[in-house]
């Protein structure tokens, strides 16, 4: 069999009102990722499957976020907002190049799945002219009802066009569809606006390919699958089902969680083996974690890598840019953000930690700062292997403290301290009058600009 040539438009022109947002309703995150990232991600990907975004007028951010999530997608403008049909057809220069599936979806319904896409088009391959991606709503109110006669799909009815009888039907639209491609542009042509919104409704799609002769089918899923997200109420649902895919997955792959309805995860997670997650932990997005790792309890991680055996938290708040070794311990009320921590690096209690770099074996006391931000820069704090920071010491960076280097407690160090040194360094007790004006004048001095 001969693999056939996709386009998958994906419509996302609409204004999302129902959201009550500045943001555009498919930017809003599921598990960390947009609802237009997640409907992307499920699209047919590799050699001959081609991929479209329609977008509303003056969408940069939209059309931005798709090339983010599928560097390959093409973006079309719709300019007015004329009904679904009207919206791939602003997508016509792709769809007319002929593909031999073309697939419709809408970038509210982030959770769909590959492989339901692959299904809708099987029927395709057996000749069929449109395959409807349909499912039993346990609410229809709203949805586009999909009428079936002996067996075949004779015609889709939107909510404000169904008389009592065809309103009491429970097979829905899902919004899903398959076309064959060769025919998809004659028919989506085809699609008047005489209905009661003068809309462009795709749905008439399946009522002109009957009258052509051709063959429309239903392709049953779930409801969870195709749930449309158009309020935040919806939103919080999709959450809900998102979060209980991955948690089941991750259970599937070996994790051990010991209270999964607590644990937060984003939909690109990445675990090792013998992973082990306490109660209450959120993890962001990009986020892996070795094999063997603990996270206790309370922990917030986004952006973080650990390695092997690690143990964190509880209580600890690992952010963007933290590297983690092999067998290193972050204790409860850490924070650790652009930092590379070296295997067996210890930091276990009350410590910030940024901007910085640990070498292996470390030991950073209770209460270490690094001190990265003079009010108007970020500076970085490097530390070699082997050394002992004591308890309650500011690191003013940017500084260096060399490799088995010992700082005493409550050290203040300002000036780098060399390999195998010694510092027991204290702050000077020069209180002077007048430091919040001095403050002040400096801040203003640096803010203007440099020609002004
Ligand atoms: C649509 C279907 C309905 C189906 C339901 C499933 C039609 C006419 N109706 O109704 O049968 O049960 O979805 O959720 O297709 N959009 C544009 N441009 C437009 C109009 C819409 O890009 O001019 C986009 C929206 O951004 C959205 C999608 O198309 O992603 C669907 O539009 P929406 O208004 O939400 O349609 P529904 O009324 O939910
Ligand atoms: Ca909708």
């Amino acid at each position: 069999m001969s693999a056939r040539s996709s386009l998958t438009v994906v419509l996302a022109a609409g204004e999302g009102t129902r959201m009550r947002s500045s943001m555009p309703k498919v930017l809003h995150p599921v598990a960390g990722e947009s609802l237009l990232a997640h409907v992307l991600a499920a699209a047919p990907k590799g050699p001959g499957s081609a991929l479209a975004v329609v977008v509303g007028p003056d969408r940069v951010d939209v059309a931005r976020e798709a090339a983010r999530a599928r560097p390959d997608v093409l973006c079309f403008v719709q300019r007015e907002r004329l009904g679904t049909a009207h919206a791939v057809l602003a997508a016509r220069e792709a769809i007319a190049r002929g593909p031999d599936d073309l697939l419709i979806a809408f970038g509210d319904t982030p959770l769909i799945s590959a492989e339901t896409f692959a299904r809708l088009r099987a029927p395709l391959r057996k000749g069929a002219t449109l395959a409807v991606l349909g499912f039993r709503a346990a609410d229809p109110t709203g949805y586009g009802r999909l009428l079936v006669e002996g067996g075949r799909l004779v015609a889709i009815r939107e909510q404000a066009e169904a008389s009592a009888a065809e309103r009491a039907v429970d097979l829905c639209n899902a919004g899903v569809m398959a076309f064959d491609g060769a025919r998809a542009l004659e028919i989506i042509e085809k699609i008047g606006n005489a209905n009661s919104k003068h809309e462009y409704y795709l749905t008439d799609a399946v009522g002109i390919v009957r009258d052509l002769g051709g063959e429309a089918v239903v392709i049953e899923t779930s409801e969870d699958e195709v749930r449309g997200i158009n309020t935040k109420a919806q939103l919080a649902e999709a959450e809900q089902v998102m979060q209980a895919r991955l948690r089941k997955a991750a259970l599937d792959s070996g994790v051990t969680l010991i209270a999964p309805d607590t644990v937060y995860l984003a939909a690109d997670t990445i675990f090792g083996k013998d992973v082990v997650i306490e109660p209450f932990v959120v993890i962001g997005t990009g986020v892996s974690i070795a094999d063997g790792a603990v996270i206790h309890s309370f922990s917030h991680i986004v952006q973080a890598s650990i390695g092997k055996n690690a143990s964190i938290g509880p209580y600890a708040r690992l952010r963007p840019g933290t590297s983690l070794g092999e067998g290193v311990r972050i204790g409860n009320f850490v924070e650790t953000k652009a930092a590379e921590l070296g295997a067996g690096v210890k930091v276990n209690h009350l410590s910030y930690i940024g901007d910085a770099h640990i070498g292996a074996g470390s030991n950073i006391g209770a209460g270490t700062i690094t001190c990265n931000y003079d009010g108007f820069a970020k500076h970085r704090t490097e530390i070699g292997e082997g050394a002992f920071v004591g308890t309650n010491s500011s690191l003013v960076a940017p500084v260096k403290i060399g490799n088995r280097a010992y700082v005493g407690s409550g050290s203040v160090i300002t000036r780098d301290v060399p390999d195998d040194a010694m510092a027991l360094e204290r702050s000077e007790q020069t209180i002077r009058e007048g430091g919040a004006a001095r403050y002040r004048e400096v801040k203003t001095r640096a803010k203007k600009p440099k020609n002004g």
